[in-house]
């Protein structure tokens, strides 16, 4: 696992944009992982100015995201699927139905995942997955407790999640209390995961996640069984980490070729 980290948000977007740009120039037909939330935006905005430049195209890519909220209509404002298109997809030349998310509308949810499943493995997998971290240590909306084997299915937000949530929505009460989401071993199935965090509030669980046991309590901590994770925070985020002096020489005196 790869620590970096870097003065605040914006340096770290630009790196993580750097390793999707050399992906998509590798590979056009790339397939992303995106996440939703806040913690990514910085990057989606830099891969905007990016593509408005010339610099990169999605044109030939494909994208799978997380999670979804279950039981928003379709088009609701703050159902995923409506907001990576509105923060990012829209925004650049991704080609009509290359972006797919869960489908929170289904009436047999456990199709929908093993359907999900199914799409992202005919897709080829996803070379690169952006991910946040949730206050209490989830990825996608894996919760703690949920295996580390999962796949995507439906889980309950917790309480914590759910009030994160609501500067999203009019009220508590608006937050859905259920999700299809990805499961962890889904997560750890893509090539290359690259977890963005910033601010305080994420320092302990990004701790918890990149430096404690691995276990089903921090869903995030089971990255640290995949081969090729790129962990980007800002100095708030990696406040709590034990090891901060080392991760930052060893990302000093990293060779140029080495990427992310
Ligand atoms: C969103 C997702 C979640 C968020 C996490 C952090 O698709 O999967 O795991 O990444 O809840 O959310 P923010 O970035 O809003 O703090």
């Amino acid at each position: 696992m790869e620590v970096v980290i870097l003065p605040d948000a914006a340096a770290g977007a630009g790196v993580v944009a750097d390793a999707v740009a050399a992906l998509l120039g590798r590979r056009p037909e790339a397939v992303l992982g995106l996440a939703t939330g806040s913690s990514p935006v910085p990057v989606y905005d830099e891969l905007v100015a990016r593509y408005r430049a010339g610099a990169v195209s999605f044109a030939q890519a494909r994208a799978f995201l997380l999670d979804e909220y279950v039981g928003l209509p379709a088009g609701h404002p703050q159902s995923y699927a409506t907001y990576i298109d509105r923060v990012f997809t829209s925004r650049v030349d991704f080609g009509p139905g290359a972006v797919r998310s869960p489908d929170g509308t289904a009436s047999d949810l456990a199709a929908a995942g093993v359907a999900y499943e199914a799409a992202i493995k005919a897709a080829g997998g996803v070379d690169l997955q952006l991910l946040g971290i949730g206050g209490d240590g989830h990825i996608g909306f894996n919760e703690p407790g949920s295996s580390l084997a999962s796949r995507t299915r439906l889980k309950t937000l917790t309480g914590q999640t759910r009030a994160d949530n609501a500067r999203f929505f009019a009220s508590l009460d608006d937050v859905p209390r259920h999700v299809i989401t990805q499961g962890v071993g889904t997560i750890l199935a893509a090539r290359h995961l690259v977890l963005v965090a910033q601010g305080a509030t994420k320092a302990a669980a990004v701790a918890l996640a990149v430096e404690g046991p691995v276990t089903a309590m921090v869903p995030a901590s089971a990255l640290q069984l995949h081969p090729h994770v790129t962990v980007v925070l800002d100095e708030a985020a990696a406040s709590r980490l034990s090891l901060a002096s080392y991760y930052r020489e060893t990302y000093a005196n990293k060779p140029a070729w080495q990427g992310l």
